[in-house]
């Protein structure tokens, strides 16, 4: 089937699906199974994200490879699946180029988050790290939760011995607000924009459609 009907009739359902985000060839949009299965081989594929030894840099990555990381890719993203509502909603979205899934990116507001907050994460394959991607990823998230869903702050963590993930926030106008323990004994550090920063970092031929039903359906997160 193909990818944009299916999208279209999951967005009926679930808005977050409808949303789509593109950025000089680059695409987010909410990841079909077709698409979550070219993710999950990833995922599966021994040092497919992160280098072997640094899973740890990863909040929460498992260090399993194959069919067992391959499956809880799967189910995790799965479960993320549901009704968004003002109280807690997340918007996993696949990034594409050129029809392939080189990443998954989510943005969420979870129930203990203050009034008007976002969070982000996201990964993307190892042989499409380290060409821009990622900052471009998080400038389009920002675009969608700032300019279109009215978030008022986006926060995000890495691990400290996370450089590109660090570095991609610092570029994108992020300051840090705490650090703190996770698993494993890594410090993980917490970091924070707001729209008046993240707007002299914009870019500004980003494309946004289809945020209005699922802006409709979390007002006043
Ligand atoms: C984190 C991630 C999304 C960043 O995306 P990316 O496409 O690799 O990053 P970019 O190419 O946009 O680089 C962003 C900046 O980080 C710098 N950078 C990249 N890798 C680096 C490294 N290993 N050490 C230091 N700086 C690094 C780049 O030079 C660039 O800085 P610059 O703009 O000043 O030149 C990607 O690397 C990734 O998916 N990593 C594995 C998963 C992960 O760690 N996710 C975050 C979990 S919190």
């Amino acid at each position: 089937m193909d990818p944009g009907l299916l999208r279209d009739d999951l967005a009926a359902l679930y808005p977050q699906f409808g949303v789509r985000v593109a950025h000089a060839g680059l695409v987010l949009a909410g990841p079909t199974d077709v698409e979550l299965l070219e993710l999950a081989a990833i995922v599966g594929e021994p040092g497919g994200v992160v280098e072997p030894g640094r899973e740890h840099e990863l909040l929460g990555w498992p260090e399993e490879t194959g069919d067992a990381a391959a499956r809880r890719f799967l189910e995790y993203t799965w479960g993320l699946r549901e009704a968004p509502t003002a109280p807690r909603w997340r918007a996993p979205l696949a990034v594409l180029e050129g029809g392939r899934a080189l990443g998954l990116v989510i943005l969420a507001h979870e129930h203990d988050d203050p009034a008007g907050t976002v969070r982000t994460s996201s990964w993307l394959a190892r042989a499409e790290q380290g060409r821009g991607l990622g900052r471009r990823v998080r400038l389009m998230l920002l675009e969608l939760a700032f300019a279109h869903l009215g978030a008022v702050r986006a926060v995000t963590a890495a691990a400290e011995g996370n450089a590109a993930s660090r570095r991609v926030s610092e570029r994108c106008g992020y300051r840090e607000t705490h650090r703190g323990t996770g698993v494993h004994g890594v410090v993980e550090v917490h970091s924070a924009v707001t729209p008046g920063v993240w707007r002299r970092r914009r870019l500004h031929d980003v494309v946004v459609d289809g945020a209005g039903p699922l802006l409709e359906a979390i007002r006043p997160f």
